[in-house]
């Protein structure tokens, strides 16, 4: 149950974690634009195909995103926003002087005048706990929990709050968030739901990222997991030579051809897709996303 990748976040990757619990996210979305961090866009692009999937084999439609950070993946799927339109409005000049107290003043209204009729309730978790502070002043939030399941059991009002998820999304987390994390939050979701049943797991680690335990964990919980083979998703430029080798090195271990991926200075990720077997029979991932230009970005 140890998570491999915690090395990897130490020692080999660019470190982030000095913004990731500031207490609005401006810090964040300048460290992260500077490298053309892409994770969520993504996100913004596949998860309704598959919350629109969830519902229609009867599941409920609430949304779990864990490593929520500052409800990034809440505003892109909960209104009419690009993550390049959060790019710049972070780092537009009109915001630079304001203090946080300010900018949740000016977010609020900014938020709900783009906020889709019908947006997806979503739950967030994060182990930076201002962060979710603040995706929950904001309204980006029905539910925000700043703990890290890694180490601690959720509390009771988890438990409360996840009875209506179908669908766990994570993007730019997992390595940080590992078997732990997933055995307690499927857990949580499967007292509380009706049903008793698994959700739906997407997440989009990057292509070092050896998902074997995580699937064997995802199975233990009744779900089949795949991965989209139609493409893959380009994540962020390296920061530096330095993990931009290591990346190449990890990956010619696992013999996973980096040309025109990694090669060309980015970090690339999978799309899985974790659902109960009878789901995941019926339409194999790639055909979920088989209508035309969803995938052609
Ligand atoms: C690269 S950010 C991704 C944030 C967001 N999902 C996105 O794509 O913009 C990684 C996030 O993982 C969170 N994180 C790190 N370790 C964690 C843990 N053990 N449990 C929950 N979240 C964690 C960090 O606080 C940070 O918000």
């Amino acid at each position: 149950m140890s998570n491999p990748y915690a090395q990897h976040n130490e020692q080999n990757k660019a470190n982030f974690d000095h913004v990731y619990d500031l207490p609005d996210p401006r810090g964040y979305f300048e460290a992260l634009g500077s490298l053309d961090y892409l994770a969520p866009e993504h996100g913004r692009r596949l998860f309704p195909t598959l919350l629109e999937r969830v519902r229609s084999a009867g599941g409920p439609a609430g949304v779990l995103d864990l490593c929520c950070s500052y409800g990034v993946n809440a505003a892109l799927l909960g209104h009419d926003l690009t993550l390049g339109d959060l790019y710049a409005r972070y780092a537009s000049p009109e915001i630079a002087a304001l203090s946080t107290e300010e900018l949740l003043e000016a977010d609020r209204p900014f938020y709900a005048e783009c906020r889709y009729s019908s947006p997806p309730g979503i739950i967030g978790a994060d182990s930076a706990a201002n962060a979710v502070r603040y995706a929950l002043w904001a309204g980006l939030l029905e539910a925000g929990f700043g703990e890290n399941f890694e180490t601690t059991d959720p509390p009771e009002a988890f438990g409360q709050a996840v009875g209506g998820v179908g669908l766990v999304t994570v993007t730019g987390g997992v390595g940080y968030v590992w078997e732990r994390t997933f055995n307690r939050v499927l857990k949580a979701v499967e007292q509380a739901r009706p049903d008793g049943r698994a959700p739906w797991v997407a997440t989009l680690p990057a292509r070092l990222v050896d998902y074997d335990p995580l699937s064997d964990l995802f199975s233990r919980h009744g779900l089949v997991t795949e991965r989209l083979s139609l493409r893959t998703f380009p994540q962020r430029r390296f920061a530096d030579a330095a993990e931009r080798e290591h990346v190449l090195r990890q990956l010619a271990e696992m013999d996973v051809d980096p040309s025109g991926k990694e090669e060309e200075g980015w970090y690339h990720a999978d799309l899985y897709l974790s659902r109960p077997a009878g789901e995941a029979s019926n339409v194999p991932v790639d055909e979920l996303f088989g209508t035309p230009g969803v995938l052609d970005y």
